[in-house]
Parts: C-alpha cells; structure tokens; sequence
C-alpha cells in the first residue's frame, strides 16, 4: 500500500514526536471546508496555463544530445519523430537516454555550483509514471533514503512528470527535502531557522500541528499537483540523516546541540531540458562544509551563532577588530567537518573543492565546451582569497539544460504569497 512508507517511524532522537498520532500523510486541505484560498497561500487550484514546447528547444537539445552520444541512432529520424509528436499534443517525451542525459548537462551547467566535476556520475531516477501527491511523497521519501547508503552520499535526481499543457506536473513547496521549521515568538526572536518562518506558518495554516518545537523539527513536505492545494506527508525519521555537531578540542561545543542534516536535496527548481519543464525534480550532491558552518548556522539572518561561539571562547565581541568573528566561524567549520568526518558522512572541505573545480573547469574546456561560472557563488565564504579559485574570472551564460527557478515556486518556498502560475 502506498501510504505504508510514509507511516511514521520511530526517530533516532528519543524526544516525544508530537504528530506521532497521525500517519506519515497529513491530508490534504483539499478535502476540508475549513480551508480557503487564503491559506493556500494564494494559491486557487487554478490550472496554470502551460504553453506548447518551442520546437527550436528541442531541437536544439536533441542536437547536443547526439553529438555527445554518437551511438545514439539518427537524429534526423529523432527530430521528425519529435516534431510531429509536439505538433500533435504541444510536448513531447524523452527517452530514459534524453533524460539521463539532459539531467547531468542541466548540472554541468550551473554556474553557481562548485562540484561539478563529478557531474557524470549523477544518478537519474526517472519517475515519470508517478501522477500522485502521495506517490510523490513516496518517492522524495525513497529518494533520501537512496541517496546516502552507508552514509555515503550519492549525487541523485529524481525526475516526476514534467508540465504538458493542460496537465500541469507536481510541484514539491519546499526548498529542499529536508529543512527545519522556523518557530517565530512573539518578542520577535525564532527557535530554529529563521529563513522558514514563513513557511513554517503556512504549513501551521494548512493543518501542520507542529514539531516539538526544537530548534531543528524537521518540516513536512508539502506536495501539490500542479498549483491545487499541497498534501502535507511528514518524513519518515530512518529518513532524515543527521549529524549531531562537536568540535575536536572544545568540548562545550557539544553541549550547544548543533546538528545538520547530511544530505541537501534541492527541490524547488525546475529541470529544463529540450523546452521540458520538470518543475518537481529534487536533486542532492553532497555538502560542502561552508555551506553550514560558514552560511546557515553563521549568517545573522539564519541560526546567527557566531556571536554564541565567540562567547564560549572567551574573545571580546566589542571589538571589530579583535577578528572575534573570523575567530568563530573556523571554529564552527572545524566543528562541521570534525562531526561529518566521525559520523562518517560524506563531504567536501573549500580548499579541496576549489582545487577539483578548476580540474573540472580544464577538462571542459579540453572537450572545448565553455564552462559557465558565477564567481560571487563560487568563490567560498571564508577563506575565499586561500582558495584558487579566487584568483581569477570566469564566463557565465545561460546554457540549456539547466536548473532554473521559476518565481512562484520561489515564493511558495519561503511561505510568500504570489500570483498563481510560474
Ligand atoms: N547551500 C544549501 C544548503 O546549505 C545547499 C545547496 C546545494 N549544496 C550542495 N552541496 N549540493 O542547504
């Protein structure tokens, strides 16, 4: 049975889970009264209107397709096969091949992402056949699960039926897979992150009771079929990878009760290829320390703990110039890397991940293919001039297949109100 994967199991944490008395789906407010447009956060059930494929996209797309994989049988036959097909019914369908395909050149495109020189190796979990919220849920469920066996950490996509015209395709509102609620009290301070408070509250709006109110309750996802009202499904614990935090020398950082979740799917970006839009096609890599240490535990608009460490540490915060903050955050990224590395988790530090996208960046332009870069993203938060890839500029363009955001599934993400449609 299909709700059976999302049944609730027991957390790794001992903590009493508040919504232990409901199974794993939530429900949908589509099927109570008591829910209007407005908590729906503007969103009406509208269909959104999605336009005929652009031929030249496809065409486009399938050209670069069999260039890079000669055995792939004649193009032209391919092109009149598709033209026809989008002339009928305004889409066409990839093959497994086109897509497995499309998915790993949509990475080896993004300019703002530093690891892409393993951006062959993306695993494609093709899930097309998919046409539920539930089976959606199921599915990013299963995802997290394949995704780090072991703890070993496997760059992963999996891909759900793309957007036809008159048949919208799923959207998953979360950001990523895996966030935690952003509890906003009333004197204005937050328990937990504070870059989901919004969201945290719509979902609160849609029927979500809550977590247990930690600074780290993991989110349910909310799924919808096009922009009709979302499912809410809690996440399995056995799921939900985590690394509780310690430092290697200072043994009060422990007792801080820091963790991160190990594995950062990305769910709220659309996976363009060939004129598709598959706007629910959550993909995972691996993190790189800084993106924890050095942005979401540090920045004052997120979990802010900088001026926290530093207090531990007994360094004078009045003063800029004491470098108190420099001082804290390389003891929090100490802290990030030590834990992941114990755990046995997979990910990257900055120095090595800089040294292996300038690898990645030569072999691409050995295979004569510009290799698109977004300095102001790749360069990393701290340390940034210590690293080669400082050092130089780069040439960003837009090239297709990508990962693109589509603005409403940005606002939905962070609990903002939009117009329908993308
Ligand atoms: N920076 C985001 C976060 O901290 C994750 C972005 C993707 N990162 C990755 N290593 N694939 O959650």
């Amino acid at each position: 049975m299909v709700f059976s994967v999302l049944t609730w199991r027991k957390p790794r944490r001992s903590t009493p889970d508040p919504i232990r008395d409901v199974p794993g789906v939530l429900g949908s407010p589509g099927v109570s009264d008591d829910v209007s447009d407005d908590v729906c956060n503007g969103f009406s059930g509208d269909v959104p209107e999605v336009p005929p494929v652009d031929v030249a996209a496809a065409e486009d797309y399938l050209g670069l397709f069999h260039a890079e994989n000669p055995g792939a049988g004649v193009l032209r036959e391919r092109l009149r096969e598709v033209r026809q097909e989008i002339a009928r019914t305004g889409t066409y369908t990839h093959t497994p091949d086109e897509l497995i395909f499309g998915a790993r050149v949509a990475w080896r495109n993004s300019g703002r992402c530093i690891g892409r020189l393993y951006w062959r190796s993306l695993r494609v979990r093709d899930r097309r056949h998919v046409t539920t919220a539930e089976g959606v849920a199921v599915e990013c469920v299963n995802h997290l699960r394949d995704a780090a066996p072991n703890r070993r950490i496997r760059p992963t996509i999996t891909v759900f039926p793309p957007d036809r015209p008159g048949a919208p395709g799923p959207r998953i509102w979360n950001e990523q897979l895996i966030r935690y609620a952003g509890y906003a009290r009333k004197d204005g301070s937050v328990v937990g992150d504070p870059r989901y408070t919004d969201f945290t509250a719509t979902l609160r709006e849609l029927g979500w009771a809550g977590g247990q109110g930690s600074p780290f309750d993991v989110l349910p996802l909310a799924i919808s079929m096009g922009d009709g009202p979302p499912l809410l499904s809690t996440i399995p614990g056995d799921a939900v990878l985590e690394v509780a935090l310690s430092h290697p020398v200072h043994p009060w950082f422990e007792r801080l009760g820091l963790r991160w979740h190990a594995v950062p799917v990305i769910s709220n970006m659309c996976l363009e290829i060939g004129g598709i839009c598959y706007r629910a096609a959550p993909f995972n890599g691996w993190y790189m320390g800084t993106e924890i240490g050095a942005r979401n535990l540090a920045d004052a608009d997120r979990y802010d703990l900088m001026p926290v460490i530093a207090r531990h540490m007994g360094l004078d915060t009045e003063s800029d110039r004491s470098l108190w903050r420099d001082y804290a955050l390389v003891e929090l990224n100490v802290a990030v890397l030590h834990s992941f590395e114990r755990a046995g988790v997979t990910m990257t530090d900055h120095h090595t991940e800089s040294r292996h996208f300038l690898m990645h960046l030569e072999r691409e332009e050995k295979e004569g293919r510009v290799c698109p870069a977004d300095w102001t993203w790749i360069v990393p938060p701290i340390s940034a001039a210590a690293t080669p890839v400082f050092h130089r500029y780069y040439e960003d363009r837009l090239l297709s297949p990508n990962f693109v955001h589509h603005p409403d599934s940005l606002a939905r993400a962070l609990g903002h109100r939009t117009a329908t449609g993308g």
